[in-house]
């Protein structure tokens, strides 16, 4: 891993995540903590730099979420964005009130192009503003280097002591030149290299994984989907033969990804991987039988799964090893770090208390999805294979709303293979980050050849991404739409309404439950 870090402390802001992709696509390897990490801990990490996200609260108020007024004093560089630059204002002797107008959105800021800073930015440069409160007055031995109209001080330096700060939000896109200043002062500021690049990241972890695992028994829990072929193919050329690859069909993948994940994986595949393939849908099928609730289905799903992967471990005998593809989002997602807990992805949050295993490896748990892509693509893995639309652990557990049957999953296998078909006929796959069908657990009245039907609606659902942390439904043309529905409640026995969902997330998330 590489040593030169910067850190991103949260502050509860929408935009925490992004800060630290921004920071990555400069070369410079970041990572999230909550505000409240102390400051040994800060310290014991070494970060080059530091950046105080945004976040909703006032600065000034006693609950609102600060930090140590010392982490100023680490003679580590400190970059407030927003809530971020009130908080540092705030702590150190400056006024931050109630704006008496309030910015939001695109506005031109007119910067000092001195300021290390914004070195190389235009004088009026177009940036991103969210907020209600302001910066009256810096702290005493600060310097104003950005106002607009209504704002006093949009951004402020105190260069002597490596503290800089900004009203906006250099991390989104609308500011024209953020990627620069945030460059600037990873850069500039606080002296990085930029030594956090893909090849590197592949190469050091693999020589990790060999140096911690010796010669013990590695298993690793393979999907077919993205991320665990990636942490497969990344274990097996760390650990060749000592890497046994098992890929559980839980009965919850879709129409014939059983046979498509050992075409590519198992004996006949390009892969040297020892590959055992455990066919356990009815022994899910059960454990799911009368579940309704979301997050117990996921966790029946998650725990099952680990029991299974503990008695083929079993079978080989002294495996000392699991390994997860888990990212870094299922981390954030699952409530691990400080955002509230959304979902239990099962490969993380999910997990049983206990584990019968020594340990267990996540090589890709830093990485985004667009990373872990990229660390395929330098492994060699075949680009139709890394750049597969994201499938969950739980499977269609989660895209089946209610109980789980052997017939619902059927019924969303049948629908989604239709789907999936008439999209790539379209021509459309490349252009949606995720697309899938979902049963939903509405039953309503039709009428099919002059009879009365009483059968369930299908869910379409299709979003473009780029993080999986906030998506946009995509506008399918209407006639794709059209003979999907057509061909689903004509080819799909039980079904006899198709509907599409507009949700963007938030506030949905992608998958249904
Ligand atoms: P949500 O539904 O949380 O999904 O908006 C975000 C992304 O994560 C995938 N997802 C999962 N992946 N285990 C996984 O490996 C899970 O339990 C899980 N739940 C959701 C989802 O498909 C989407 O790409």
């Amino acid at each position: 891993m590489s040593q030169e870090k910067v850190i991103v402390l949260d502050f509860g802001g929408q935009y925490n995540q992004l800060i630290a992709r921004r920071v990555r696509e400069c070369n410079v390897y970041c990572e999230v903590h909550p505000h409240y990490i102390s400051l040994d801990e800060i310290k014991k990490m070494s970060p080059k730099g530091i950046i105080f996200t945004g976040g909703p609260n006032s600065a000034y108020l006693e609950d609102s979420p600060s930090c140590s007024r010392q982490i100023f004093e680490l003679g580590i560089p400190v970059l407030g964005i927003c809530y971020g630059s009130q908080l540092m204002a705030h702590l150190l002797g400056g006024a931050v009130k109630t704006a008496p107008t309030s910015e939001y959105g695109k506005t031109e800021v007119n910067i000092d192009a001195t300021s290390m800073l914004f070195d190389g930015v235009q004088a009026n440069t177009i940036c991103w503003m969210s907020h209600t409160d302001y910066i009256e007055t810096p702290p005493d031995d600060f310097r104003i280097i950005g106002h607009t109209t209504v704002c006093p001080v949009a951004a402020m330096e105190c260069p002597e002591r490596g503290l800089y700060a900004t009203q906006f939000h250099p991390e989104v896109m609308h500011t024209v030149e953020g990627q620069k200043m945030l460059s600037n002062f990873v850069y500039k500021i606080c002296g990085c290299n930029g030594d956090w690049k893909m090849d590197s990241f592949v190469e050091k972890t693999i020589a990790q994984i060999r140096q911690k695992v010796g010669d013990g028994k590695v298993l690793c829990a393979l999907s077919g989907g993205v991320d665990s072929s990636v942490a497969a193919v990344m274990l097996a050329r760390a650990v060749g033969k000592q890497l046994t690859c098992v890929f559980v069909d839980h009965g919850l993948l879709r129409k014939n990804e059983g046979s498509e994940v050992e075409e590519v994986f198992g004996p006949n595949g390009p892969y040297d991987l020892n590959f055992i393939h455990v066919n356990a849908q009815d022994r899910f099928y059960n454990k799911l039988k009368g579940i309704e609730e979301p997050e117990q289905k996921r966790k029946i799903i998650g725990e099952e799964f680990i029991r299974v992967f503990e008695e083929e471990a079993k079978k080989i005998g002294a495996v000392d090893y699991l390994v997860q593809g888990t990212i870094y989002p299922d981390v954030i997602e699952s409530g691990l770090g400080k955002s509230a807990t959304i979902k239990s992805h099962h490969n993380v949050g999910g997990l049983p208390d206990y584990v019968d295993f020594k340990e267990i490896i996540e090589p890709l748990r830093l990485l985004f999805k667009d990373e872990v892509r990229q660390a395929g693509r330098e492994l060699g893995i075949p680009e139709h294979l890394v750049s597969r639309q994201p499938f969950p652990g739980p499977g269609l557990g989660i895209r089946i709303i209610g109980e789980v049957t052997a017939e619902k999953v059927k019924i969303v296998q049948d629908a989604d293979a239709i789907y999936r078909e008439e999209i790539a006929k379209a021509g459309l796959s490349g252009t949606i980050s995720q697309y899938f069908a979902a049963l939903t657990n509405m039953r309503s009245v039709g009428v099919m050849g002059d009879l009365r039907t009483y059968d369930y609606a299908v869910a379409l659902r299709a979003v473009t991404t780029t993080d999986f942390m906030t998506a946009e439904c995509v506008e399918i043309p209407f006639e794709v739409l059209q003979r999907v529905m057509n061909r689903v409640v004509n080819e799909v026995k039980g079904v006899n309404r198709v509907v599409y969902d507009l949700t963007s997330k938030p506030p949905g998330t992608i998958e249904f439950e």
